[in-house]
This record gives C-alpha cells, structure tokens and sequence, in this order.
C-alpha cells in the first residue's frame, strides 16, 4: 500500500459540520487497521469553498466532503484501504457549480498560500512553506527600503477603505516618538465576512510574521492583535503561533541576532461593530468605552496611547510576507492598476457554497457567483450586495462590474471587505432595508446626532412601511437622512448606512412604491399581508 496523507479540514465552519468527530473516528479506523505508519492524517485549516467537511487524500488530489461517521467509514473502507474513489461523496467543481472549468476564473493562493496545507498549530509546517524567510530577509533589509517596497507594491488595506499600506507605514516611521505601535485589526464585525477568521485559523504564522515586519520598518516595539472574543479558533491558534514564535526566537529580544526586539500581544473584543472602526478599537484597546475620536490626528501620528501606530486588517498583513520575498513588480502583475493583488472573498446568503475564494482584483461580480455555485434551492437571484453590510445592493443587471478599490467611484458599486451575498426572490425590499437599518441603529456609538437619531428614525418609517402606512413623504425623509448621516456623521459607521440604503432605494424603488401605494409585498413578506392571510385562513 502507497503512503497516504488524509487532510482534514478543521476551522470553525466545519467543527460545526463534526469534522473534530470525522478526525478521531478517521484516526481510530488507521489504528485498528494498523495503519498509522502507512497513513497520515493531518489537521488544517480551510480547504475549498464547499459545504460538509471537506477531507482531502494526497496524492491523489481527491476532495470529498463529509456529513456523517458514514461517509468516513466509506472513504477508509473504499479510496484508503482499496485505492478506489467514493464518487458520491466526491467534491466535483464542474458538478457543483454547473459550469465547465474553463469558464471559472482561477482562484489564487497567495493570503491563502497555507490554508488547508498545513497545520496551523504546527510552526515548523510554516517554516517549511517559506515561513519567517520574509522576516529574516527584512532584518537585512534598511527600514525605508520595505516601507519602499510596500509602497510600490500598491498594496491598498483589506480591510475596507483601501488606503495604501506603505503610505500609512511612511507617516509612522517618520513620526518620532519614544514609543510605537502595530495594531492588527481582527475585530472582523461585518455581517457575513469571516475571511479574516480562516486566515487566522488556517495560517496565523503569517499575520505575527507580518507584524514583526511593519514592526521593524517603522520602528515599534509592541504589538496587538484585537481579536472578536468569540473567535474562539482564531485565538487558540494564534496564542500557540506566538508561544511558538516566541520559542524560535521569532519574536521577543534580538529577533534573529538583529538587535531588534518585538512583543506581540492578543486583546480580545467583546462584538461591537464599531470596534472595528480603527480610533474605536484603539480606545477599546486602552480599556475605554469603544467609541470613535475625533481624526486628525490620524493613528500613524496620534493613536494607542498617543503613540504612532500603525493599523492593519488582517488580510492586508497575510500579504506582507510574499511580498516581501517576491517584491513589489511580481505583486504588481497580479489584479489592476490602481488595485493589485488580490482580494480573498466570501459567500453570504442564498448562495450554494460557503467559505472563501481568493481571486485578482477586479473579477467581475457574475465570476464570484459562478463561483459561489449560484443561487441555492432553484430560486432565482434577485439581488446582491457587495462588500458587506455597509456595501451596496445591485440588481442583476450589474453582474458585469468588476471589482477593485474603484468600482465604487466608477460604478457606484462597493468592494469593502470582500462579501458576495446573494438574496433571493423571496425577499421584501422593505424588510431587507429594515433588517439593515436595525443593525445600524443596534451598532451606533451614539456619540453623534445623525448616526444615533438618523438610524433610528429609519427604522421607525421602515416599520411603517413594512406596516403598509408609509407615504412618499417617509421615502424622501429616508433618502435626506442617509444624505445627512453620509456627510455629517462621525465615523464611518454613521457614513456609510448611506450605501445600502440608497442602493436599495434606487435600485428597487418600484417596490418600496408598492408598498406605499398599492399596499403589496410582492416577497408577502410585509406583516399586513401575513395578517389579512391568516385573516382569511380564519374566517375560512
Ligand atoms: C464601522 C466600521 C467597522 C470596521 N470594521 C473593521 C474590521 O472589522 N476590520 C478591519 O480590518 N477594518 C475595519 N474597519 C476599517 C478600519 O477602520 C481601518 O480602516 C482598517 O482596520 C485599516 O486597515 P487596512 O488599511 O489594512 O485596511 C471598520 C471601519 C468602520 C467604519
Ligand atoms: S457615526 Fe455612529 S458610531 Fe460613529 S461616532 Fe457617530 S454615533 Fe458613534
């Protein structure tokens, strides 16, 4: 029997599925058979973008995906012990997504260069993939000249507004101070976004090697990484990468006999939006109230504990380390213009497949969907918001825009953080727009008027329309108060509910007209058809 690696894929999505019950039975079966010399079962993290959990056999390059003990015992008895394929449980793109290979774009690897391939929890797996090599050619390196590199890179910030990374390393190296800071933005608080979660749970190596790089270049000592404190995976793995770290010598004094030194440190967040927003998690960070300041001052001159600080999603620092090893021009070839790279996405709503794919920048929306596996259960996509809840809604008339940090400019359409969510023809636009315009009013700080009191108003003439009592009065209150919020809010919370809440009314105005005029909700979703049905059930 040829050796054999079994790689299961265990992140939060799939623990969920049983794929920590899967990876013992799998263990139990090789032990009995005798087999542990023979086959290897490897934890890791992600891997592919399907449902169930997805186990892959190497070298085969066979993927299945797993619901049950059942189709564990399947995959031993028949591919492990026979070498012969389990083709019901096989994950088939062509047949899930309905589509022939040619016409999917290819999906990159260069954030996700390590999920599903390696252990997370295992340090010398990393290392074996390249890892820490980036971090010891920057201590080589003369800190304005990575700070140059990321520049030309063009690297922008994945974390949703796009401002580039080598920009905001440059303000803070020529900040003088006594004391700097690198903060890892981890909050990940967007409805729907869990890319973050899965690079973190699949490779954290590559964030802390990150850090320890920004560190150097700009000339901080200290490091935090402000998780979402129910991450419960993403802080586990991450607190024995930097155990580990700190063992190799990758972290703490005279990394590298460099003389230069560098802690690193986890902060978890307790789940509010706003702590996402970079001025509130640095007050969250100093054990204050999350609520935003007041910018300028920017953190790269003024930000944890008045400190230069450099803020930086995670996403943006998986990328430092290949960058840093292949250099700017080979970053450069890959998405657009004023966008390179690429941008890992994920599936939300009524779409087919979950997880994360990553792609250039600039694919076009109806590539992503293709790719999701389209709409689930036959239903017919109505609508997609892009870039998550702060994103903006297209109708399917818009497929073909493509999607980098300009689309909004261009074609008023959000990249954000990456989230594809479909929604289908059941749904009321009225009852999206409420649910959206709840979860605004839940988030504000209330720290400013247009925020606090807008978002609530909102909700107030969503529920009235929802009710059937809306007038066009109310929708032209709603377009003044996202126009309002938009340029007087604080914070980026309070100026951009604007987004999906124009994009709804300008692209779907007809049914909030419905609702106000011919008193219908075409989705029979709205409370006042469901009460005159049961109504009617009644009398019946
Ligand atoms: C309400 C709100 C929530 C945000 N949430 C996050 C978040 O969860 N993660 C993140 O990286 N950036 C988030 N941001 C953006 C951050 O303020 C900041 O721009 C980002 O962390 C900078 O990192 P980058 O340049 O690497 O993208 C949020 C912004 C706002 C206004
Ligand atoms: S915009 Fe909203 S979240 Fe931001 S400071 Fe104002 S009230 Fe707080």
């Amino acid at each position: 029997m040829k050796p054999i690696t079994v790689l299961v894929s265990v992140d939060s999505n799939s623990i969920l599925l049983g794929a920590k019950e899967f990876l013992k039975y799998l263990n139990e079966l090789i032990r009995e058979h005798n087999l542990d010399t023979i086959v290897e079962v490897l934890e890791t993290g992600t891997i592919g973008n399907y449902n169930g959990v997805t186990i892959a056999i190497m070298p085969d390059n066979v993927y299945y995906s797993v619901n049950t003990q059942e189709d564990v015992l399947k995959i031993f008895e028949e591919h492990i012990l026979k070498g012969r394929k389990v083709l019901e449980l096989e994950i088939d793109k062509e047949k899930v997504l309905n589509l022939t290979t040619e016409e999917l774009p290819k999906e990159y690897k260069i954030v996700t260069r390590n999920i599903g391939k390696i252990n997370p929890k295992n340090i010398d797996e990393y290392i074996a993939r390249d890892g820490y090599f980036a971090l010891a050619k920057a201590l080589q390196m003369k800190p304005e000249e990575i700070i140059d590199e990321i520049k030309n890179s063009g690297l922008r910030g994945r974390g949703g507004a796009g401002f580039p990374t080598g920009l905001k390393w440059e303000f803070t190296f020529k900040t003088p101070a006594d004391q700097k800071y690198i903060v890892c933005n981890a909050d990940e608080g967007e409805p729907g976004t869990y890319k973050d979660r899965l690079i973190m749970e699949g490779d954290p190596h590559s964030v802390i090697e990150a850090m320890v790089i920004a560190g150097y270049a700009v000339g901080a000592t200290k490091g935090y990484i402000y998780i979402r404190g129910e991450y419960y995976g993403s802080v586990e793995n991450l607190r024995k990468a930097i155990k580990d770290a700190y063992e190799y010598g990758f972290l703490g004094s005279n990394i590298l006999n460099s003389n230069f030194s560098f802690d690193l440190y986890i902060r978890l967040g307790a789940g509010a939006y706003v702590c996402g927003e970079e001025t509130a998690l640095l007050e969250s960070l100093e054990g204050h109230a999350g609520r935003p300041r007041l910018k300028p001052p920017y953190p790269p001159q003024s930000g944890l504990f008045e400190k230069p600080t450099v803020i930086n999603n995670v996403e943006t620092l998986a990328n430092i380390p290949p960058i840093i090893l292949k250099g700017a021009d080979w970053f450069k070839s890959m998405g657009t213009e004023s966008s390179p790279g690429t941008k890992v996405f994920c599936f939300a709503g009524n779409l087919s497949n979950r997880g994360i794919v990553e792609l250039p920048m600039g694919v076009k929306v109806k590539d992503l969907l293709a790719l999701s596996g389209g709409v689930a259960g036959g239903n017919t996509l109505k609508m997609v918001q892009t870039g998550g809840i702060a994103g903006t809604f297209i109708s399917t008339d818009k497929l073909e825009v493509p999607l980098d940090y300009d689309s909004f400019a261009k074609y008023g359409v959000s990249l954000g953080s990456g989230v594809i969510l479909g929604v289908n023809d059941k749904h009321c636009v009225v009852d999206i727009a409420l649910n959206v315009m709840k979860f605004f009013k839940h988030e504000s700080c209330g720290k400013c008027t247009p925020c606090r009191e807008g978002t609530k108003i909102a909700v107030a003439i969503l529920e009235k329309m929802s009710k059937f009592e809306g007038t066009e009065n109310d929708l032209e209150e709603l377009i003044e108060i996202a126009n309002v919020a938009k340029n007087t809010a604080l914070c980026g919370l309070g100026q951009s509910f604007s987004v999906p809440l124009l994009s709804l009314i300008e692209n779907f105005k007809n049914e909030f007209l419905e609702h106000i005029e011919k008193k219908v909700c075409s989705a029979n979703i709205c409370k006042k058809v469901e009460k005159t049905k049961k109504k009617a059930k009644l009398a019946k």
